[in-house]
């Protein structure tokens, strides 16, 4: 089945293979092509070019582009997608004026999903959990990182896990899964949490790597949740099983959880509203990409994580939704992208490149998605007829997709 894409007026992320992953200066260039065709072969980019070289060739779909921009879908690197039920009680308990942590003491929190997911069957988890992503897809996500964290029992971690990955069946969006036991510590566990992370360690991961469940595997670095050593033993057991770690580290308090997660080699750090100069420090010159979250701390009302001091220490950034029930019930990208712009100084060329191609290092997929580049799979998002890229987080929420192909079929 070949597809071919004309008259689009600007194809924007376009790159050769070997570029991978944009740190400091080189993510404030764009690269884009006007007045362009691209060529769609089965779930591929075959190739693209001006129309003044449009080939002659026989096609089994036509899609004019007249007017509008084409990119590759976003990828968002860090979600919590799969998960029961919602929190709005809490959302009017933060109105009213109590914090994210007293919340959490008050029975709230991680544990309230865990509760509500721990009694909801593995179909309706699934159905639920469906409905959302069907949701981002249509705004133009097509490749999604999903954690667990929402169970904190062998059981319910793998439901979820399994749910997750039973997901990848239903469309064609890319779903890499992370194992995030140490998300919040369960009631049952409360004077011993060594008691939990032995658990995590020795009965859930054998079991999660066992039947195939998990990519990454994650853990909430934070005062209150899971301090260094607890990341340590938990990476260190990743690691035998051969999950890189993608972890939850400086949201509320700098603890020294980034040093130790690019001492594992972790493929991300996410969140990082909180950064001492020592955690910047820490991230130079390493495999370990950065994660921002903003529409986290537009929702919970936490500070936002210094972008611009990271991306001018040289650093790369990526962006992803953190979607969940608790500190951001949004998946939408488009959102994240303007946050980026409107509330981290970031520009229009460093939020689009930290949401498509540093966030496809940051899920580990970068050598097929993130970009327009040949040979990558054709997962790409048509806009309406926008004036420029710049237009997107300009409009801030608003919508300009119009059209969604992901493996090369038109889904939208
Ligand atoms: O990424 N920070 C830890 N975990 C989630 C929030 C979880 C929740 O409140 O349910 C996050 O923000
Ligand atoms: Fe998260």
């Amino acid at each position: 089945m070949k597809t071919l894409i004309k008259n689009i007026k600007q194809l924007v992320q376009v790159r050769d293979q070997n570029i991978t992953k944009l740190k400091g200066k080189q993510m404030s260039y764009l690269p884009t092509l006007s007045n362009a065709w691209l060529l769609i072969n089965e779930d591929k980019i075959e190739n693209f070019g001006g129309m003044g070289t449009l080939p002659n060739i026989e096609t089994d779909q036509e899609i004019d582009a007249t007017g509008k921009l084409v990119l590759p879908s976003w990828v968002d690197s860090h979600t919590h997608l799969v998960y029961a039920g919602h929190r709005e009680q809490e959302f009017v308990d933060k109105i009213n004026g109590l914090t994210y942590e007293e919340i959490a003491a008050k029975g709230g929190g991680i544990v309230n999903s865990a509760r509500q997911l721990q009694n909801t069957s593995e179909e309706e988890l699934y159905q639920q959990s469906l409905q959302r992503l069907e949701q981002v897809i249509k705004m133009g996500t097509g490749a999604i990182e999903i954690k667990s964290g929402y169970g904190l029992t062998p059981e319910a971690e793998i439901k979820m896990l399994r749910v997750a990955k039973k997901l990848q069946k239903a469309h064609p969006i890319l779903i890499k899964t992370t194992f995030l036991g140490a998300h919040a510590l369960p009631a049952e566990f409360k004077d011993n949490k060594q008691g939990y992370i032995d658990q995590i360690c020795n009965d859930m991961l054998p079991k999660i790597a066992e039947e195939n469940l998990a990519d990454f595997i994650d853990i909430f670095c934070e005062q209150g949740y899971f301090d260094i050593h607890d990341t340590e033993q938990v990476l260190e057991a990743g690691k035998k099983y051969g999950l890189r770690g993608k972890i939850h580290v400086n949201q509320f308090n700098s603890i020294g959880g980034v040093k130790t997660g690019v001492d594992y080699n972790v493929l991300s750090v996410d969140h990082l509203e909180v950064m001492k100069d020592e955690d910047i420090e820490a991230l130079k010159n390493t495999d370990t990409i950065p994660v921002a979250l903003p529409s986290c701390s537009l929702f919970i009302k936490i500070p936002y994580a210094p972008a611009r001091k990271m991306i001018d220490a040289d650093l790369p950034l990526a962006l992803a939704t953190d979607y969940n029930p608790g500190s951001s019930p949004n998946g939408n990208m488009n959102l994240v992208v303007s946050l980026a712009c409107i509330k981290m100084g970031m520009t229009p060329e460093e939020a689009i490149n930290a949401a498509t191609l540093n966030a496809a290092y940051a899920m580990g997929i970068e050598k097929t998605h993130g970009s327009i580049t040949k040979g990558k799979i054709a997962n790409l998002l048509i806009t309406d007829q926008v004036p420029s890229y710049g237009f997107l987080p300009y409009s801030f929420g608003n919508n300009h997709i119009s059209q969604v192909i992901l493996g090369g079929k038109l889904v939208q």
